[in-house]
């Protein structure tokens, strides 16, 4: 009997992992325009998010301490596998730490060769805004022009822009605790052309809005937004109760309100949901973006995007800002995987690195 070889078993597969480091993210953002990043990034949201069943999906896994949490955001289709790692420690800026940082990759499904790491803390603030109106377009009124922001930290110049951008949202109302931290978001959308109000309450700040964002960090069942403060018509994106022990919206608010999510499995556990019964009704979005589930079916509806965070979305921005950077020629080459003249042989490497240990050593040594 003639053996078949497969293509795939004849050609070397190429060892090259490519990477964007924060700089080079921020600096292609500067020039594709902040406002621009987040549409492309939307556009391929929705592509991603239209072919849900493509995907093999699972909940993240998360390592918790008294302070913070460390997860682990697997996904992949049938050609590439994303992962990303990304913290929550909101106790974090007293000592000039992000709350949220984070870094992925994406390799190859058919070899498990890591293609792509790139930095995610930058990444992941325009993919959070990104997804937000992405499932704001098809939930909030569409004459939505004034929105409340509540929390007004690392993500919410993001969550602005977008809502702004791509919504057409006019009117900005912040609230902080910490008014220091609304006096920095005020100033950095000043150029944006946006009628932005400070207020100093939540209550202040909700007056008039059309759609509210909670975007506060405090890892605390928290009640940013009390039933009673939510009006008909209104839409809520609450996207900072993303982990268990951790929310912003009372209960009543749900009940209040038709609830939508990104992973049904991945909510429950994390978002504002976990306060509620197992058999509580929820949305999960693809499937109103699929025209398989109605979005908002009238004016004084009150819908909640009960935003956590779920590894599609981290796919899908991986694999924008790849093409925008590969375009842009500003991918750097990382070596990350050895190369080998024998797969089998990987003790080799240390023979080849041999004078380079014995350097090591006697630096050591002196
Ligand atoms: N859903 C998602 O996909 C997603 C993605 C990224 C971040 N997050 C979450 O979003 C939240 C914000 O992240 P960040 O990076 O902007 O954090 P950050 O620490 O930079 O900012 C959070 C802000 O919330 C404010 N705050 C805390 N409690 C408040 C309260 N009761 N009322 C008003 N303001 C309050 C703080 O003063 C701070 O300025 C975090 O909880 C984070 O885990 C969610």
């Amino acid at each position: 009997m003639t053996r078949k070889h497969t293509t795939h078993s004849l050609v070397s597969p190429r060892l090259e992992t490519f990477f964007l480091s924060p700089t080079r993210a921020a600096e292609l953002v500067r020039r594709t325009g902040v406002v621009e990043t987040m549409r492309g990034m939307a556009l391929a949201l929705e592509e991603d998010f239209g072919r849900w069943q493509e995907f093999e999906k699972s909940a993240r896994t998360a390592n918790h301490s008294p302070h913070g949490v460390i997860e682990l955001m697997p996904v992949s289709d049938h050609r590439e596998y994303a992962f990303k790692y990304v913290n929550g420690h909101p106790i974090n800026t007293r000592s000039g730490l992000p709350t949220v940082m984070a870094f992925g990759a994406l390799a190859s499904v058919d070899t498990g060769m890591p293609e792509f790491i790139s930095e995610l803390t930058l990444t992941t603030a325009l993919r959070t805004a990104a997804t937000s109106a992405m499932v704001a377009r098809r939930l909030a009124r569409p004459d939505s022009r004034t929105m409340a922001l509540i929390g007004n930290g690392a993500q919410s110049e993001f969550q602005a822009l977008a809502f702004h951008g791509l919504l057409g949202i006019r009117q900005l109302r912040l609230y902080d605790v910490d008014p220091a931290a609304t006096r920095k978001l005020a100033a950095n959308l000043a150029p944006y052309g946006l009628d932005v109000v400070c207020c100093d309450s939540t209550d202040d700040a909700l007056r008039g809005a059309d759609i509210v964002t909670t975007v506060t960090a405090d890892k605390a069942y928290a009640t940013i937004l009390a039933g009673h403060q939510v009006m008909p018509g209104m839409h809520i994106n609450a996207v900072g109760g993303d982990c268990p022990g951790k929310t912003e919206l009372a209960a009543e608010v749900l009940r209040r309100g038709r609830v939508f999510v990104e992973y049904e499995p991945q909510t429950r556990i994390e978002g504002d949901l976990q306060q509620m019964p197992a058999d509580f009704e929820v949305t999960e979005f693809w499937r109103v973006l699929r025209g398989e589930a109605p979005g908002r079916t009238g004016d004084a509806q009150i819908t909640v995007f009960d935003s956590v965070g779920f590894a599609l979305e981290d796919y899908s921005a991986l694999r924008y800002m790849r093409a925008l950077a590969t375009a842009a020629g500003m991918l750097e080459r990382l070596e990350l995987i050895p190369e080998l003249a024998d797969p089998k042989n990987l003790f080799a490497l240390l023979r080849q690195s041999a004078p380079a240990a014995a350097g090591v050593r006697a630096a050591v040594a002196a």
